[in-house]
Protein backbone atom coordinates (compact mmCIF):
# COMPACT_ATOMS: atom_id res chain seq x y z
CA UNK A 1 0.00 0.00 0.00
CA UNK A 2 1.13 2.99 -0.74
CA UNK A 3 1.16 6.53 1.84
CA UNK A 4 -2.71 8.04 1.85
CA UNK A 5 -2.56 10.92 -1.04
CA UNK A 6 -5.22 13.22 -0.48
CA UNK A 7 -7.25 14.95 -3.55
CA UNK A 8 -9.99 16.35 -4.25
CA UNK A 9 -13.07 18.33 -6.18
CA UNK A 10 -13.44 22.21 -5.49
CA UNK A 11 -16.79 23.54 -6.60
CA UNK A 12 -20.03 25.48 -5.56
CA UNK A 13 -22.39 23.49 -5.31
CA UNK A 14 -20.25 20.14 -4.95
CA UNK A 15 -22.66 18.19 -3.08
CA UNK A 16 -23.06 15.70 -6.47
CA UNK A 17 -20.26 15.53 -7.77
CA UNK A 18 -18.94 12.01 -8.70
CA UNK A 19 -15.55 12.88 -8.80
CA UNK A 20 -14.63 11.48 -5.48
CA UNK A 21 -16.53 7.95 -6.71
CA UNK A 22 -14.66 8.11 -10.26
CA UNK A 23 -11.41 8.63 -8.53
CA UNK A 24 -11.77 5.69 -5.57
CA UNK A 25 -12.40 3.22 -8.42
CA UNK A 26 -9.26 4.36 -10.21
CA UNK A 27 -7.46 4.31 -6.72
CA UNK A 28 -8.74 0.98 -6.17
CA UNK A 29 -7.00 -0.09 -9.61
CA UNK A 30 -3.50 0.15 -8.49
CA UNK A 31 -3.96 -0.36 -4.62
CA UNK A 32 -3.87 3.10 -4.00
CA UNK A 33 -4.39 4.69 -0.38
CA UNK A 34 -6.71 8.15 -1.89
CA UNK A 35 -8.66 10.30 0.77
CA UNK A 36 -10.60 11.95 -2.05
CA UNK A 37 -12.73 14.94 -0.90
CA UNK A 38 -15.80 17.39 -2.20
CA UNK A 39 -15.02 20.98 -0.99
CA UNK A 40 -17.12 23.38 -1.03
CA UNK A 41 -15.70 26.69 -1.15
CA UNK A 42 -17.69 29.93 -2.23
CA UNK A 43 -16.27 32.48 -4.59
CA UNK A 44 -14.89 34.51 -2.04
CA UNK A 45 -13.09 31.96 -0.35
CA UNK A 46 -11.34 29.66 -3.43
CA UNK A 47 -8.03 31.14 -3.23
CA UNK A 48 -7.88 30.20 0.39
CA UNK A 49 -9.23 27.35 0.44
CA UNK A 50 -7.17 25.92 -2.34
CA UNK A 51 -4.14 27.74 -0.67
CA UNK A 52 -4.75 25.51 2.96
CA UNK A 53 -5.32 22.42 0.96
CA UNK A 54 -1.76 22.54 -1.08
CA UNK A 55 -0.13 24.01 2.23
CA UNK A 56 -1.70 20.67 4.03
CA UNK A 57 0.13 18.57 1.43
CA UNK A 58 -2.71 17.58 -1.01
CA UNK A 59 -1.73 16.40 -4.36
CA UNK A 60 -4.11 18.07 -6.59
CA UNK A 61 -7.39 19.23 -7.36
CA UNK A 62 -10.27 19.15 -10.11
CA UNK A 63 -11.60 22.35 -10.57
CA UNK A 64 -15.24 22.61 -11.40
CA UNK A 65 -18.05 24.93 -11.94
CA UNK A 66 -18.43 28.45 -10.87
CA UNK A 67 -14.24 28.38 -9.95
CA UNK A 68 -12.71 27.16 -13.59
CA UNK A 69 -11.43 30.80 -14.37
CA UNK A 70 -10.44 32.14 -11.37
CA UNK A 71 -8.41 29.01 -10.28
CA UNK A 72 -6.61 29.97 -13.24
CA UNK A 73 -5.14 32.59 -11.33
CA UNK A 74 -4.67 30.88 -8.41
CA UNK A 75 -1.58 28.57 -10.58
CA UNK A 76 1.88 29.30 -10.86
CA UNK A 77 2.00 28.39 -14.44
CA UNK A 78 -0.65 26.99 -16.83
CA UNK A 79 -0.77 24.50 -19.57
CA UNK A 80 -1.47 25.32 -23.37
CA UNK A 81 -4.70 24.61 -22.75
CA UNK A 82 -5.31 26.43 -20.10
CA UNK A 83 -3.68 29.47 -21.33
CA UNK A 84 -6.08 29.16 -24.30
CA UNK A 85 -9.36 29.07 -22.21
CA UNK A 86 -8.02 30.89 -19.65
CA UNK A 87 -10.18 28.33 -17.37
CA UNK A 88 -8.35 25.41 -15.53
CA UNK A 89 -9.94 22.24 -14.42
CA UNK A 90 -7.38 20.80 -12.74
CA UNK A 91 -4.35 22.32 -10.21
CA UNK A 92 -1.28 20.06 -9.52
CA UNK A 93 1.32 20.50 -6.66
CA UNK A 94 4.45 19.88 -7.54
CA UNK A 95 7.49 18.52 -6.02
CA UNK A 96 8.60 22.22 -5.80
CA UNK A 97 5.86 23.20 -3.84
CA UNK A 98 4.21 25.12 -7.24
CA UNK A 99 0.81 24.71 -8.47
CA UNK A 100 0.19 24.20 -12.14
CA UNK A 101 -3.05 24.47 -13.62
CA UNK A 102 -4.47 22.80 -16.86
CA UNK A 103 -7.40 22.18 -18.98
CA UNK A 104 -8.41 19.14 -20.15
CA UNK A 105 -12.26 19.32 -20.84
CA UNK A 106 -11.70 19.28 -24.17
CA UNK A 107 -9.20 16.28 -24.36
CA UNK A 108 -11.76 14.70 -22.45
CA UNK A 109 -14.84 15.18 -25.10
CA UNK A 110 -12.75 14.11 -27.84
CA UNK A 111 -11.53 11.04 -26.02
CA UNK A 112 -15.04 10.04 -25.31
CA UNK A 113 -16.63 11.27 -28.75
CA UNK A 114 -13.74 9.32 -30.58
CA UNK A 115 -12.54 6.01 -28.53
CA UNK A 116 -15.94 5.45 -26.52
CA UNK A 117 -17.86 6.31 -29.52
CA UNK A 118 -15.87 5.72 -32.42
CA UNK A 119 -16.77 9.04 -34.27
CA UNK A 120 -14.44 9.61 -36.33
CA UNK A 121 -13.94 13.83 -36.25
CA UNK A 122 -11.96 14.09 -39.14
CA UNK A 123 -14.08 15.35 -41.57
CA UNK A 124 -17.73 16.48 -39.76
CA UNK A 125 -19.14 19.14 -40.32
CA UNK A 126 -20.22 20.33 -36.72
CA UNK A 127 -22.87 22.42 -34.50
CA UNK A 128 -21.61 23.44 -31.09
CA UNK A 129 -25.18 24.92 -28.98
CA UNK A 130 -23.72 27.74 -26.57
CA UNK A 131 -19.74 29.57 -26.52
CA UNK A 132 -19.32 29.82 -22.65
CA UNK A 133 -16.92 28.30 -20.66
CA UNK A 134 -18.09 24.73 -22.26
CA UNK A 135 -18.24 25.73 -25.79
CA UNK A 136 -15.06 27.28 -25.59
CA UNK A 137 -13.57 24.14 -24.58
CA UNK A 138 -15.62 21.89 -27.06
CA UNK A 139 -14.79 23.93 -30.37
CA UNK A 140 -11.00 24.57 -29.44
CA UNK A 141 -10.84 20.46 -29.34
CA UNK A 142 -13.27 19.61 -32.29
CA UNK A 143 -10.95 22.15 -34.57
CA UNK A 144 -7.27 20.48 -33.23
CA UNK A 145 -9.05 16.99 -33.40
CA UNK A 146 -9.85 17.79 -37.51
CA UNK A 147 -13.28 18.72 -37.76
CA UNK A 148 -13.73 20.60 -40.64
CA UNK A 149 -16.20 22.89 -39.97
CA UNK A 150 -17.71 23.96 -36.52
CA UNK A 151 -20.74 26.73 -36.50
CA UNK A 152 -21.11 28.03 -33.13
CA UNK A 153 -24.79 29.50 -31.98
CA UNK A 154 -25.16 31.34 -28.96
CA UNK A 155 -28.12 32.97 -27.28
CA UNK A 156 -26.68 36.08 -26.87
CA UNK A 157 -24.44 36.11 -30.12
CA UNK A 158 -21.57 38.05 -28.82
CA UNK A 159 -20.59 35.34 -27.30
CA UNK A 160 -20.59 33.33 -30.35
CA UNK A 161 -18.63 36.45 -32.09
CA UNK A 162 -15.90 36.38 -29.68
CA UNK A 163 -15.20 32.99 -29.55
CA UNK A 164 -14.93 33.11 -33.87
CA UNK A 165 -12.85 35.86 -33.46
CA UNK A 166 -10.31 34.45 -31.19
CA UNK A 167 -9.97 31.51 -33.61
CA UNK A 168 -9.46 33.58 -36.21
CA UNK A 169 -10.33 31.22 -38.80
CA UNK A 170 -13.25 31.87 -41.00
CA UNK A 171 -13.27 29.56 -43.41
CA UNK A 172 -12.95 26.34 -40.81
CA UNK A 173 -15.55 28.53 -37.86
CA UNK A 174 -17.94 30.60 -37.81
CA UNK A 175 -20.87 31.53 -36.10
CA UNK A 176 -24.64 31.80 -36.73
CA UNK A 177 -27.44 33.60 -34.72
CA UNK A 178 -29.68 31.68 -32.74
CA UNK A 179 -33.30 32.13 -34.38
CA UNK A 180 -31.22 31.27 -37.93
CA UNK A 181 -31.34 27.33 -36.77
CA UNK A 182 -33.94 26.61 -38.84
CA UNK A 183 -32.32 27.80 -41.70
CA UNK A 184 -28.55 26.59 -41.44
CA UNK A 185 -29.25 23.30 -42.99
CA UNK A 186 -28.11 19.97 -41.20
CA UNK A 187 -25.79 18.20 -39.24
CA UNK A 188 -23.97 15.26 -38.57
CA UNK A 189 -22.57 16.09 -35.13
CA UNK A 190 -24.29 18.94 -32.71
CA UNK A 191 -22.93 19.56 -29.44
CA UNK A 192 -24.95 20.80 -26.71
CA UNK A 193 -22.87 22.65 -24.60
CA UNK A 194 -25.10 25.51 -22.95
CA UNK A 195 -26.31 25.11 -19.24
CA UNK A 196 -29.78 25.20 -19.95
CA UNK A 197 -30.48 21.39 -18.66
CA UNK A 198 -28.03 22.44 -15.97
CA UNK A 199 -30.42 25.63 -15.47
CA UNK A 200 -33.52 22.87 -16.10
CA UNK A 201 -34.89 25.32 -18.89
CA UNK A 202 -35.79 23.91 -21.93
CA UNK A 203 -34.19 24.08 -25.58
CA UNK A 204 -36.17 24.92 -28.91
CA UNK A 205 -34.51 23.08 -31.74
CA UNK A 206 -35.74 22.62 -34.92
CA UNK A 207 -35.65 18.76 -35.73
CA UNK A 208 -34.65 19.71 -38.85
CA UNK A 209 -31.17 20.42 -38.22
CA UNK A 210 -30.32 16.60 -37.69
CA UNK A 211 -29.21 14.25 -40.61
CA UNK A 212 -30.34 10.64 -40.25
CA UNK A 213 -26.46 9.54 -39.45
CA UNK A 214 -26.01 11.89 -36.62
CA UNK A 215 -24.59 11.84 -33.68
CA UNK A 216 -25.88 14.13 -31.09
CA UNK A 217 -24.12 14.91 -27.48
CA UNK A 218 -24.85 16.45 -24.63
CA UNK A 219 -21.76 17.69 -22.23
CA UNK A 220 -23.69 17.59 -19.29
CA UNK A 221 -24.99 14.07 -18.00
CA UNK A 222 -28.22 12.74 -16.46
CA UNK A 223 -30.94 14.81 -15.88
CA UNK A 224 -29.52 17.85 -17.52
CA UNK A 225 -28.97 15.98 -20.36
CA UNK A 226 -32.70 14.76 -20.39
CA UNK A 227 -34.24 17.62 -22.32
CA UNK A 228 -31.99 17.90 -25.22
CA UNK A 229 -31.54 13.67 -25.62
CA UNK A 230 -35.06 13.74 -25.87
CA UNK A 231 -35.18 16.50 -28.65
CA UNK A 232 -32.39 14.63 -30.28
CA UNK A 233 -34.26 11.12 -30.32
CA UNK A 234 -37.24 12.77 -31.51
CA UNK A 235 -35.63 14.41 -34.58
CA UNK A 236 -34.33 10.93 -35.34
CA UNK A 237 -30.50 11.02 -34.67
CA UNK A 238 -28.78 7.93 -34.78
CA UNK A 239 -26.81 7.91 -31.95
CA UNK A 240 -27.49 10.35 -28.54
CA UNK A 241 -25.07 10.80 -25.55
CA UNK A 242 -24.39 12.10 -22.72
CA UNK A 243 -21.32 13.57 -20.95
CA UNK A 244 -21.05 10.56 -18.27
CA UNK A 245 -18.21 9.94 -20.33
CA UNK A 246 -16.49 12.62 -21.17
CA UNK A 247 -16.63 13.30 -17.31
CA UNK A 248 -14.52 9.95 -16.36
CA UNK A 249 -12.06 10.41 -19.15
CA UNK A 250 -11.23 13.87 -17.80
CA UNK A 251 -11.27 11.94 -14.36
CA UNK A 252 -8.63 9.47 -15.37
CA UNK A 253 -6.28 12.41 -17.24
CA UNK A 254 -6.36 14.11 -13.93
CA UNK A 255 -5.29 10.83 -11.98
CA UNK A 256 -2.86 10.17 -14.28
CA UNK A 257 -1.45 13.43 -13.96
CA UNK A 258 -0.91 12.96 -10.17
CA UNK A 259 0.29 9.70 -10.00
CA UNK A 260 2.00 8.82 -13.31
CA UNK A 261 -0.40 5.94 -13.33
CA UNK A 262 -3.22 5.63 -16.25
CA UNK A 263 -6.63 3.84 -15.39
CA UNK A 264 -8.83 1.34 -17.17
CA UNK A 265 -11.83 4.00 -17.50
CA UNK A 266 -14.59 1.44 -18.99
CA UNK A 267 -15.40 -1.11 -16.00
CA UNK A 268 -15.46 2.73 -13.71
CA UNK A 269 -17.71 3.95 -16.80
CA UNK A 270 -19.95 0.89 -16.82
CA UNK A 271 -20.35 1.14 -13.19
CA UNK A 272 -21.66 4.57 -12.69
CA UNK A 273 -24.03 4.09 -16.08
CA UNK A 274 -25.34 1.50 -14.26
CA UNK A 275 -26.24 3.78 -11.81
CA UNK A 276 -26.85 7.01 -14.53
CA UNK A 277 -28.56 5.69 -17.33
CA UNK A 278 -28.87 8.08 -19.88
CA UNK A 279 -32.33 9.68 -20.34
P1 LIG B 1 -20.32 26.65 -18.88
O1 LIG B 1 -19.00 26.76 -18.22
O2 LIG B 1 -21.16 25.47 -18.47
O3 LIG B 1 -20.21 26.77 -20.36
P2 LIG B 1 -21.16 29.39 -18.85
O4 LIG B 1 -19.78 29.83 -19.17
O5 LIG B 1 -21.97 30.14 -17.85
O6 LIG B 1 -21.18 27.89 -18.34
O7 LIG B 1 -21.97 29.32 -20.24
C1 LIG B 1 -23.32 28.92 -20.30
C2 LIG B 1 -23.71 28.76 -21.77
O8 LIG B 1 -25.04 28.22 -21.84
C3 LIG B 1 -23.73 30.07 -22.55
O9 LIG B 1 -23.38 29.80 -23.88
C4 LIG B 1 -25.21 30.47 -22.42
O10 LIG B 1 -25.66 31.34 -23.45
P3 LIG B 1 -25.53 32.95 -23.28
O11 LIG B 1 -24.05 33.26 -23.45
O12 LIG B 1 -26.35 33.49 -24.38
O13 LIG B 1 -26.04 33.26 -21.89
C5 LIG B 1 -25.86 29.13 -22.59
N1 LIG B 1 -27.23 29.06 -22.06
C6 LIG B 1 -27.62 29.04 -20.78
N2 LIG B 1 -28.96 28.92 -20.68
C7 LIG B 1 -29.45 28.87 -21.95
C8 LIG B 1 -30.74 28.74 -22.53
N3 LIG B 1 -31.84 28.64 -21.77
N4 LIG B 1 -30.85 28.72 -23.87
C9 LIG B 1 -29.75 28.82 -24.65
N5 LIG B 1 -28.48 28.94 -24.15
C10 LIG B 1 -28.34 28.97 -22.84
Amino acid sequence: MSTLARCGVVGHPIAHSLSPEIHAAFAAQFGRALDYQRIDLAPERLAAGVQAFFAAGGTGLNITLPHKHAAARLADRLGPWAQRLDAVNMLTRETDGSLSGENVDGAALVRDLSERYRVDLRGHDVLVLGAGGAGRAAVWALLDAGARQITVVNRHPAGADALVDAIGMPDRVHSRYWQDLPEIGAFDLIINATSAGVLGEHLQLPFKLVTPRATCYDLSYGRAAADFMGWAHAAGARYAFDGLGMLVEGGAMAYARWFGETPDTEPVFAALRAGHPQA
